[in-house]
């Protein structure tokens, strides 16, 4: 008989890719069926984020709900970031858990399940050169992992903690997993990494020397692929090849992600990001000159520790200048295990004021942005049916595009003429 597995992944792509491949893993061990009802689930799993404080504090609540509903002899599995990071206190503070899963582990998931207390949160476990799994939640759009773990030392940063070191995966691997995905008409691949344009610096056995300019290029050639994104490059690594090959292949999605931080020179040294405000101003303007159509998106943490007022308008002054076409903005939260966890914090309701007055202004920055679409004409790429008889997509350069339509519009690409425009979506007719 077929069992029932719920799921929950908070965090980022790169968790979402972890819970595909743990659905695989266990769908070859037994026939298991995703649910989305707690209470009929022979195993309830949590894929956890650790980046910062709020969502380990949602793991807690999450999992004492799933024990209050669960139905008797369920198991209850806490997997990723967290896990690797709090690792046997997940027992003691939810003692109904009955194993933990760091995230460069998820391989492990079948020895889990049969294990009692089952643990395994190694950072070192080399996972590199394990099989794809076979898991995809969207036929039109496949996530691929090009690397694991990070090999950067920001100091807010808990990541390399519960991913381990980079290392990349096989060149040979990447492809063969890339024609799959064409094969069963995917025609768009997400890479994942933590740092992908790092690509190619360290394998787990000998490899032909390659970068991820040299990578992309691959790709692009795999047969039924039309559509290459990734995330996330860093800044450091944007140099003039990376950025020429990004704008001239025509399979590259024109949407980057250039996590800023910081606009402050001073705030990035401390954060030990790598780069200074000039560098990141000269590849962002750069990019914006030479690939016109591109969207550039960002990650902010303000107030960090020791962010004067000054630190924080040069970080405004860069906003500013790239208008970026989506911001991901954070407060800082101390995380243990980092270099930055004990250091003194600004005052919250300084925090707060800075966060407010930077996310109204790219509010303002974005409504012109997706003002100035309307009446442009996009490719778009449909994936998903909406309420009333819609379907949204992605334009090239990653605008969320939605038109009137049904399910046969999914995993198509249509020119769409943009009516009318919202902050987060924009309205288009499909004119071909
Ligand atoms: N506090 C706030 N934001 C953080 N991020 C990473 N660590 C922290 C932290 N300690 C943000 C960064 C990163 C994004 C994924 O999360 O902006 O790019
Ligand atoms: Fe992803 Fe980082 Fe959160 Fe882990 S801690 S799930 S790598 S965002």
């Amino acid at each position: 008989m077929s069992k029932l597995l719920f799921i929950q992944t908070l965090g980022c792509a790169m968790n979402v890719r972890d819970s595909e491949h743990i659905i695989a893993e266990l769908k070859k061990e037994d026939d298991y069926i995703l649910t989305d009802d707690i209470s009929k689930a022979d195993l309830i799993l949590i894929n956890t984020c650790s980046v910062r404080e709020k969502p380990v504090h949602k793991l807690f609540s999450e999992v004492g709900g799933y024990e209050k509903v669960k139905k008797d002899g369920a198991k209850i599995g806490v997997l990723g970031c967290t896990a690797s990071h709090l690792g046997k206190e997940i027992f003691k503070r939810a003692p109904y858990v009955d194993f933990v899963l760091g995230a460069r582990n998820t391989s492990k998931i079948t020895k889990a399940i049969n294990s009692p207390k089952f643990i395994s949160t190694d950072i070192n476990y080399d996972d590199s050169e394990y099989a794809f799994g076979e898991f995809r939640s969207s036929p039109y759009k496949a996530y691929i992992n090009i690397m694991i773990g990070c090999d950067k030392k920001c100091t807010y940063c808990i990541v390399p903690q519960t991913r381990g070191d980079e290392i990349s995966i096989p060149l040979n691997l990447i492809l063969k997993e890339v024609q799959k995905v064409a094969d069963n008409g995917a025609k768009e691949v997400f890479l994942l990494g933590q740092n992908v344009n790092n690509y190619g610096k360290r394998f787990s056995s000998f490899h032909e020397k390659i970068d991820f300019s040299d990578l992309l290029v691959k790709i692009s050639e795999v047969k039924g692929i039309e559509r290459i994104r990734f995330t996330s490059p860093h800044p450091l690594h944007m140099d003039d090849k990376f950025l020429d090959v990004f704008t001239n292949n025509d399979k590259i999605c024109k949407s980057m992600h250039m996590p800023l931080q910081s606009g402050s020179s001073a705030i990035l040294k401390a954060m030990k990001r790598g780069y200074t405000k000039e560098w990141f101003l000269n590849r962002a303007l750069k990019l914006r000159k030479i690939c016109p159509e591109v969207n550039i998106s960002t990650d902010i943490i303000v107030a960090y520790p020791g962010e004067s007022d000054a630190d924080f308008k040069d970080t405004i002054k860069v906003v500013n200048e790239v208008e970026f076409e989506q911001i991901f903005s954070f407060k800082f939260s101390p995380r243990p295990l980092t270099p930055a966890a004990n250091l003194p914090l600004i005052d919250d309701e300084i925090a707060s004021k800075r966060l407010t007055f930077l996310q109204n202004r790219q509010n303002e920055i974005l409504d012109k942005i997706m003002q100035n679409q309307v009446g442009k004409i996009f490719d778009v790429y449909f994936e998903e049916l909406r309420p009333n008889m819609q379907v949204s997509g992605r334009s090239f350069s990653n605008f969320n595009v939605l038109a009137n339509g049904t399910e046969e519009l999914l995993g198509r690409t249509k020119k769409v003429l943009i009516k009318s425009a919202k902050r987060m979506v924009l309205d288009g007719e499909i004119i071909s």
